[in-house]
């Protein structure tokens, strides 16, 4: 039976064991593909040549534009098998979430991981976040927890992440990245420190994306059938341990090999040596939790294991290599604001500002219809009344049975109509306050910067500190002082460190 598009002939050929026969995009079979048409053996190339334009036109447009941040990864597919418990308590607790809900209940994903600020084919030993984003693909439509390795980030408020980017990008003349950007930037931005013990020890240089852990980062909601909600944090443990590299290990990869997280994973699914994370999650009560020292909506805090234990939920397994790159991976979107029933929002600010960008750029990066692509496609129901545009590919309301003329709701003409809620009450927060632009008051940038920087084992702070002083050594004075000054906050031992090892003298050091 021809499949989706396939010709008869194809399929023919198939049954009959024959090769199969290359075609154009029209159909027609191609009988020559070595020799260009032309006038004799020698003369110019006839333009009436369709299936050359057909090819070299496709050709030029193979490349779609890269995504702004997060451009070098990989993926896979596989699947999320649930626990049916968070912790000790039945998942229903704390969420109507289908997907949660059955012990060994199994929902498809496909995870994508990634580098941050390079191009395309960078290399994959650069110190950087890594990318650590899944698509579930639950009956109640896509779930994406779209998070990074480090589980906290550089700055806490949205209008702030272009200029971050911006910093950690090659500088806009010599197209080189420069530490002194870098380093501008953050000695400005106190609330970084946290993430940069993180990123310039051997945390920042994973192994491969097999041994490393996932978090969601950003402060998400979880609703119950009542309508109750709490503040959840949610982490991913991988099954393989935590393995970072020290510089001089990835200079000695990148030597030889610049693609070898990609053909990690790659080979170990090919060799059925699937990789396996645990889903843990956090939870605290929605409320402000005076009581801390830090605030919960805060994405460059971890919160404290002992006071917030993680609770194990479900495990997620990749058993399956996409067959085109481009096609599962490349032109896959994720995006924050993605959550089924069950799975909400907090008023995390860079939560917020996350869930516009994802898919404005997508609708920039892969089009208006992006959405219909098999990769980012709900498996289950679509039917909307959104119509056209580039590249429109199926009538998703008409699939699901609409009247063909009947593209707006509400109607009485056999159009779709509103889902109707069942058992279950919604989330309705309670929000006041004036309008304003201030930060959060529990800022504390320092403290949980200094207890990780005691908490690491002595290779990996040694390891840190060399890889600060190797990036500061080529800094500005004034800049090489306030980062210093940063350091010494978090712990006069770290800033000491790096204070001898750039060379400067501690009673230089200045605050912002
Ligand atoms: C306000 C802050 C942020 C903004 C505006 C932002 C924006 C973006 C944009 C525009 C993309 C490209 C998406 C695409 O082309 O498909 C992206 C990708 C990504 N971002 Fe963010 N981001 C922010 C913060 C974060 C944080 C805190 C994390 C980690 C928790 C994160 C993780 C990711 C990941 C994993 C990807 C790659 C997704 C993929 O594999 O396709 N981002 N981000």
């Amino acid at each position: 039976m021809p499949l989706n598009g396939e010709s008869e002939e194809l399929a023919n050929n198939q049954e009959k064991n024959e090769q199969p026969v290359l075609t154009n995009r029209q159909g027609h079979p191609i009988y020559d593909n070595q020799n260009n048409r032309t006038v004799g053996e020698r003369g110019p190339t006839v333009l009436e040549n369709y299936n050359f334009l057909e090819k070299i036109s496709h050709f030029d447009r193979e490349r779609i534009p890269e995504r702004v941040v997060h451009a070098r990864g990989t993926g896979a597919h596989g699947y999320f098998e649930a626990y049916g418990t968070i912790g000790n308590e039945p998942a229903s607790k704390y969420t109507r979430a289908k997907l949660f809900q059955e012990k060994g209940k199994r929902t498809p994903v496909l995870v994508r991981f990634s580098s941050v600020i390079h191009g395309g084919h960078s290399p994959e030993t650069l110190r950087d976040p890594r990318g650590f984003a899944v698509k579930f693909y639950t009956e109640d439509g896509n779930w994406d927890l779209v998070g990074n390795n480090l589980k906290i980030f550089f700055i806490r408020d949205a209008l702030k992440f272009p200029d971050l980017i911006h910093a950690f990008k090659p500088d806009p003349v010599t197209n080189i990245q420069d530490a002194n950007r870098i380093f501008d930037f953050i000695s400005q931005t106190p609330e970084a420190m946290h993430m940069i013990t993180f990123l310039f020890s051997p945390r920042g240089i994973p192994a491969n994306y097999r041994e490393q852990e996932g978090a969601g980062v950003n402060t998400y909601k979880m609703v119950n059938a009542d309508g109750e909600a709490v503040l959840v944090k949610y982490h991913w443990i991988p099954k393989q341990g935590v393995r970072g590299l020290t510089q001089a290990q990835a200079n000695e990869i990148q030597s030889t090999n610049f693609n070898h997280a990609t053909q990690d994973l790659y080979q170990a699914i090919e060799r059925g040596d699937y990789p396996e994370w645990e889903l843990q999650i956090q939870i605290m009560s929605d409320d402000e939790h005076p009581e801390l020292d830090f605030d919960p909506l805060d994405d460059t805090k971890l919160w404290p294991a002992d006071q917030f234990p993680m609770l194990p939920a479900g495990r997620m397994v990749l058993d399956r290599n996409p067959v085109n790159y481009f096609a599962e991976i490349e032109q896959a979107a994720f995006g924050t604001g993605v959550l089924v029933d069950g799975l909400d929002f907090s008023d995390d600010k860079m939560l917020q500002g996350r869930t516009f960008s994802y898919s404005d750029t997508q609708r920039y990066r892969v089009g208006a219809n992006y959405l219909q692509l098999p990769t980012n496609r709900p498996k289950k129901h679509v039917a909307t009344n959104q119509r056209d545009g580039q590249m429109a590919y199926v009538v998703d309301g008409v699939e699901a049975g609409e009247n063909p003329h009947i593209n707006y709701e509400p109607s009485s003409r056999n159009g779709l109509v509103e889902a109707t809620r069942t058992g279950h009450k919604d989330h309705t927060p309670y929000v006041e306050g004036h309008v304003m632009r201030k930060k959060l008051s529990r800022t504390n940038d320092y403290k949980q910067a200094g207890e990780r920087y005691r908490e690491i084992e002595d290779w990996e702070r040694d390891d840190l500190i060399k890889n600060l002083v190797s990036a500061l050594k080529t800094c500005n004075k004034d800049i090489q002082e306030q980062m210093v000054y940063h350091f010494t906050q978090c712990d006069p031992e770290y800033g000491q460190r790096v204070a001898d090892g750039i060379g400067i003298k501690m009673a230089q050091t200045t605050q912002v």
